[in-house]
């Protein structure tokens, strides 16, 4: 695996590359890797002639200072990890590279319909952040796939609407979450979770699996009240547990109008701030 900090390196070699016809896919992320991470580079490399891995935690995304600031930075490791799981390039730049004149100008795109819940109102400015950013990588890396997690499922959505609507050449892929072995989704803020916390973590996902198995049998409201009730422990501090259609990312009223649902969640765990979702229907 080759390892670049400046575009023109990585740009010569992805050259080079697609001058043979090779494919290329691509996982951009903020490093601190870990198993699910893993599955998109696994997938990518299974799908594609080169794999290519951004690790860059970028500054525009982060709407607190501190959160920026406590982000885990684990370069070695995870150029290790990339390494075994067959990925080819590692780009790690730093914000000079990715944003060369200034971070200050965004893409021109409309995402206001739907950033209008879950992340949108409690993080301002996050995903025009995650827009620039990952739009400036596709430019960098011009991959024919990109892969991104279901995690973040606000995040995809909103990708796969600046990748339709911009009329980009790359192709989206989406991978599942990948869970611990207790149902907690992987995320690289885990590690900040504090033992007594981390056990009670699963608690996201036991409320989620309850809304799962009772769509069809309760109300969106009433079932979105006991989720919030779930979550709500000792130490833990629901943002939001909503229950919306998965296109329009819009709350539903009734599960029997839609095809494809999701419930979504962020909760405060102690410090850690944790988001997780289950696909309902769909
Ligand atoms: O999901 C992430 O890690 C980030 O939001 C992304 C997509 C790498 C953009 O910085």
């Amino acid at each position: 695996m080759k390892t670049y900090k400046t575009v023109a390196g990585l740009r010569r070699n992805l050259a080079k590359e697609m001058a043979k016809g090779k494919t290329i896919g691509f996982v951009p992320t903020m490093g601190a890797l870990h198993q699910g991470h893993m599955s998109l580079i696994k997938l990518a490399v299974q799908e594609n002639d080169i794999t290519v891995c951004s690790v860059f935690v970028n500054p525009t995304q982060f709407n607190e200072k501190e959160d920026l600031d406590k982000y885990p930075r684990t370069l070695e490791r995870d150029a290790e990890m990339l390494k075994e799981n067959g990925c080819h390039y590692l780009f790690a730049p730093g914000p000079k590279a990715v944003y060369p004149d200034g971070a200050e100008k965004s893409v021109d795109l409309d995402i206001s319909a739907l950033t209008q819940h879950m992340e949108g109102p409690n993080r301002p400015g996050h995903f025009e952040g995650v827009v620039q950013v990952v739009h400036r990588l596709l430019e960098i890396v011009e991959p024919d796939q990109l892969y991104m997690g279901q995690k973040d499922f606000q995040q995809f959505s909103i990708i796969a609407h600046m990748l339709k609507t911009l009329q980009m050449k790359t192709k989206l892929r989406v991978c599942p979450i990948i869970r611990e072995a207790d149902g907690l989704a992987m995320s690289s803020r885990n590690v900040r979770l504090k033992p007594s916390i981390r056990k009670r973590s699963t608690i996201l996902y036991e409320a989620l699996t309850y809304i799962k198995d009772n769509i069809h049998k309760k109300s969106p409201k009433t079932l979105e009240k006991k989720g919030l009730e779930m979550v709500s422990i000792a130490d833990f501090k629901p943002e939001y547990l909503k229950i919306v259609d998965g296109y329009t990312l819009e709350p539903i009223k009734d599960s029997k109008d839609h095809s494809y649902i999701v419930a979504c969640t962020a909760v405060w765990a102690g410090e850690v701030r944790l988001i997780d979702n289950m696909i309902l229907v769909g």
